[in-house]
């Protein structure tokens, strides 16, 4: 496994490495990541991870300089992945100058996580068409867990016409339920027994929906209001269109319900795909 970090050691690498599949991280890996290198190692002869903590996609009062960085451990996890390449870029070798292009994604950015941390999706776009660009991988595979993140980027890559196909990986899971994130790290050990609820009550967001509700606002509130009176500070509750992040039509089977909600200061993001039997059919 090579460690490259200049753009032009990196070109020089994969000149002739075949076909491509590619792995953007921020580092701190656990296994869910480990999960998408799997992915990618059954379908490319050349693997490449990006490890890169980008501060284009962070708002000022946010975790950019307490984010986890374990350079070390995360080789080591990767060699034994078997991963080729990891680029590992310093921000003056991604930002030698001020960034001043950025790619702006639709309106979806501005909703849901967007609505929350401004300017985010634009940030995580730009980094991400410019490790496309030099990676220049046949496949990208992401997370589902950023739910909202792999819907904007998959637009982009459509939009922008990026010859890449995107690949999903599931989210990957601790025995109780809890989502796997680098930001779990930071929770206190009686904010890790409480953290599982947020799946769990999308768990019942889920259930309620299959039971035939459709008064997806209403529940939404609901499920707000119950987490809150645990302690958590919830950012948002959504039951959205699987195929276009907006609010459901009444008819519409393929759904997603999303949420963000904090416990201090860490923030938990969580979501889960499922199918509501159409109204007429309960
Ligand atoms: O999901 C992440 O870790 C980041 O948003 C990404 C895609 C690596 C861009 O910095």
């Amino acid at each position: 496994m090579d460690q490259i970090t200049t753009i032009p050691e990196l070109r020089v690498r994969l000149r002739s490495a075949g076909r491509i599949a590619f792995v953007p991280t921020m580092g701190n890996l656990h296994d869910g990541h480990i999960a998408l290198v799997k992915m990618a190692r059954e379908r490319a002869e050349c693997v490449v991870v990006s490890i890169f903590v980008n501060p284009l996609q962070f708002g000022p009062n946010e975790d950019l300089a307490n984010y986890p960085r374990t350079l070390q451990a995360d080789l080591q996890r990767l060699q034994e992945a078997r991963a080729d390449v990891v680029f590992t870029p310093t921000d003056s070798d991604l930002y030698p100058t001020p960034q001043v292009v950025h790619v702006e994604p639709s309106a979806i950015a501005n909703t849901l996580c967007g609505a929350h941390r401004p300017g985010h999706f634009r940030g995580v776009c730009t980094v991400v068409a410019k490790l496309f660009n030099l990676v220049q991988p046949d496949i990208a595979i992401f997370g589902c867990k950023d739910y909202q993140q792999l819907f904007i980027l998959r637009e982009m890559v459509r939009d922008l016409s990026f010859p890449i196909e995107i690949l999903a990986g599931s989210t990957v899971r601790e025995t109780d339920g809890l989502a796997m994130s680098s930001r779990n790290g930071y929770l206190k050990p009686s904010q890790r027994l409480e953290a599982p609820r947020l799946y769990r009550a999308l768990q019942q967001v889920v259930q309620t929906v299959q039971q035939g509700r459709r008064d997806f606002a209403e529940i939404e509130s609901q499920t707000v209001q119950y987490l809150t009176q645990l302690g958590w500070i919830v950012d948002y509750i959504a039951i959205r269109s699987a195929d276009t992040l907006l609010p459901p039509r009444p008819e519409e089977a393929s759904l997603v319900v999303l949420g963000a909600a904090r416990l201090g200061s860490t923030r938990l993001i969580d979501n889960i795909e499922f199918c509501a039997a159409p109204a007429q059919a309960l």
